[in-house]
């Protein structure tokens, strides 16, 4: 592809969520499936060719150290980072992070996200105006993942400090990052690495309840996590974990704030609350990629994307392919089906998806119990949408109840 009128590359294109979203609709349109010369990538546009590719791990790898340059400390960070991993290796982290990470364990969460989201609102009482994100949106998941795997509240800021220096912008448009960003990652990774690895050894000698214990301990078919898989493990989840919740309870708020219908319908009747979040899950999709690298030479739509390619198959342009979904941008909280692609699809489905939907429904049953009314203020800033479809910063006016 060229950067003509048709559809211009991802470098060329605006990172504000409506030209993101239009640049999907253009090129799911002309150029379903295509390559981008600037970027050194494969765009992939459409429903059913993001879902294959997300279902084919043997074609479409999700490993991609071999076009990383080599660094220790990154080696020993990704070790365990069951998303960057193909099967087996894949299964046996999986498998045995599961046995840890239960829906029961998750459900056991509730009660703890309630009292932390109480004390987070608490801590604004009566304020004209917050900004969801700082006040709200950012912690509660950070504070929530930290206590689960029983972190020290007074470590958790450091968390935050690694988690916005790994997360940075030109990694999460899905670029392979360069000998320099490699660098600077490493030197957070390491800081982050020594960290866990002592935490996990207090847990080994002195087990707890929570969730690092509960890992050292997980066993299945004889094999064990060792203290570097868990390193991997706990690093993504603090990473995976906290910008796509934060991203998912801002874009709730924003996507009441256009369509003041549906924020009605919501207070008329909260248990509707599940279906909506489906539905911003699907309209303003977290996290818009998802990275693959080709194995062999594969045939994708009308083009035979060679090996050693890397894909980026657009889980945000899925969500609003009108092939899959009636009217996709027609913002419907009682939509059903709702098959969207948010918490990806095959063997990487997010592991904390139960998570992540207990935690945005606890928060937005607290916030139209607390705010009778709700508006975007002045100054809301958002992510780059070629990688976190979500705020930055959200001043929101509220009357409290
Ligand atoms: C995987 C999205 C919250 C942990 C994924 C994937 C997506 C995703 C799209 C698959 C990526 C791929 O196949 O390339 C989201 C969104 C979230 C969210 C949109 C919030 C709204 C969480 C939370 C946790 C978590 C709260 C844990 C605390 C993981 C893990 C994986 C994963 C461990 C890797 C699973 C595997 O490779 O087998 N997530 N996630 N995520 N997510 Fe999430």
């Amino acid at each position: 592809m060229t950067d003509t009128e048709q559809g211009v590359g991802l470098a060329g294109q605006s990172g504000d969520a409506a030209s993101v979203l239009a640049w999907f609709r253009r090129m799911r349109a002309t150029e379903p499936v295509s390559h981008d010369e600037q970027a050194g990538v494969w765009h992939v546009f459409g429903s059913a060719d993001v879902e294959r590719i997300l279902s084919d791990s043997a074609t479409f790898s999700s490993e991609f150290s071999s076009l990383m340059p080599a660094q220790e400390d990154v080696d020993r960070f990704i070790k365990g980072n069951v998303l960057r991993k193909d099967p087996p290796q894949h299964r046996k982290l999986r498998n045995l992070a599961s046995k840890a990470f239960t829906p029961r364990v998750v459900a056991d969460l509730a009660d703890r996200i309630d009292v932390i989201a109480d004390e987070l609102l608490d801590a604004m009482a009566g304020a004209p105006r917050v900004d969801l994100v700082a006040d709200l949106a950012y912690p509660l998941p950070v504070i929530v993942i930290a206590q689960l795997l029983g972190i020290p509240p007074e470590d958790r800021p450091m968390f935050g400090r690694w988690a916005d220096s790994l997360v940075a912008p030109e990694s999460q448009t899905g670029f392979i990052p360069n000998a320099e960003r490699t660098r600077a990652m490493a030197v957070v990774m390491r800081e982050m690495n020594a960290y866990c690895l002592d935490h996990i050894r207090r847990r080994r000698a002195h087990p707890t309840d929570d969730l690092t214990s509960k890992l050292v301990a997980a066993e299945l078919d004889g094999q064990r996590l060792d203290d570097e898989e868990i390193i991997g493990f706990v690093g993504l989840l603090l990473l995976a974990g906290h910008i796509t919740t934060t991203a998912l309870l801002s874009n709730v708020i924003l996507c009441l704030d256009e369509h003041p219908e549906a924020a009605a319908a919501l207070r008329a009747d909260p248990a509707a609350l599940p279906g909506a979040i489906e539905e911003v899950l699907r309209y303003r999709t977290p996290l818009a990629p998802s990275m693959r690298r080709t194995t062999r030479d594969v045939r994708i739509g009308e083009h035979t994307v060679p090996a050693g390619q890397i894909v980026l198959a657009w889980l945000a342009s899925a969500n609003r392919d009108e092939r899959r979904f009636a009217e996709p941008d027609r913002f419907d909280i009682r939509r059903t089906p709702n098959p969207h692609l948010s918490f990806g699809h095959g063997i990487h489905f997010c592991l904390g998806a139960p998570l992540a939907r207990l935690e945005v429904r606890i928060a937005m049953e607290k916030i139209l119990a607390r705010w009778s009314e709700i508006s975007v203020g002045d100054g809301a800033e958002h992510h780059d949408a070629r990688g976190i479809f979500g705020a930055r910063r959200l001043p929101l006016d509220v009357r409290w109840a």
